[in-house]
């Protein structure tokens, strides 16, 4: 069997990669999110927020007897407040680099520590974002977490490579899809975010890719090797 933990299951592009992921019966799902909209055989929910620390530090991978490989995707995120520096609400400066950074490295500590020597392939995928590798005024704390997942994950690849723990290790920018979070960019104001037009643009446009058509290019990053020699990578990096 294999087994994806995946947050941020229940919306977005956490939601159709789960469901794509399931439609292999080898394939078993544990999601994490606050809320859960899957019902299925294979499909075991945790409710968690994970920019509260301590839920995240009391959430235990299960020891996997059968498993033939775990992956872990640190997809849950959010763009938080749309504002410049100087504007933001504390509160959702703390939230937003819980959720976005500091979850996902204690995720994949916690995986790390726990499958490292049972079971043979493992993978972390980090869900980053071109706003990671590109200023964006009024996403500061956005771009910074996505910065800061990107280089977590260069660290770790280094330390698979020395430890020869078989991990195979992802950042990987999904593009632009049509969620909730992009919802949420283009109710900003103007004066805190001066690249709205061209957002309202994309999705006037058609520009925005389904969630579904982004799961599926994900989970090609998932399973062919020859795509991940790279850790930071994007989906604009297929070429078909
Ligand atoms: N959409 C884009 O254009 C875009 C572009 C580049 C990168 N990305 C990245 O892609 C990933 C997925 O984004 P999306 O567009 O699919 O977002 P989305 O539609 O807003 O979905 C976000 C998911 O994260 C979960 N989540 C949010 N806050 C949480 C919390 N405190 N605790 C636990 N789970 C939480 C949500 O579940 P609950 O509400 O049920 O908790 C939901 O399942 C993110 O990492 C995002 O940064 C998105």
């Amino acid at each position: 069997m294999n087994y994806f933990f995946i947050t941020g299951s229940s919306k977005g592009l956490g939601k159709s990669l789960t469901e794509l992921i399931l439609n292999d019966e080898n394939n078993t799902v544990y999601g994490i999110a606050r809320s859960s909209s899957i019902q299925h055989d294979r499909y075991i929910h945790a409710n968690l927020d994970l920019s509260r620390l301590d839920e995240v530090e009391a959430f235990q991978f299960p020891s996997l007897n059968d498993a033939d490989k775990v992956v872990l995707v640190n997809n849950a995120g959010m763009v938080g407040d749309v504002k410049h520096v100087g504007k933001i609400n504390n509160q959702k400066i703390i939230e937003a680099y819980n959720l976005n950074l500091i979850a996902p490295a204690i995720l994949v500590n916690n995986f790390v520590a726990a499958y490292s020597n049972s079971v043979n392939e493992k993978m972390v995928l980090n869900i980053s974002s071109g706003a990671g590798r590109t200023p964006i005024d009024g996403w500061n704390v956005y771009c910074s977490t996505k910065a800061g997942m990107d280089m977590f994950s260069q660290v770790l690849k280094e330390e698979v490579k020395i430890d020869d723990s078989n991990i195979k290790v992802l950042s990987l920018a999904p593009g632009i899809i049509d969620t909730n979070m992009q919802v949420q960019i283009r109710e900003a104001e103007e004066s805190d975010f001066s690249n709205i037009e061209r957002f309202i643009e994309y999705k006037k446009g058609g520009d925005l890719t389904s969630p579904a058509i982004t799961a599926q290019q994900v989970l090609r990053f998932i399973e062919e090797d020859e795509l991940s020699t790279n850790v930071i990578c994007s989906v604009r990096d297929l070429t078909e």
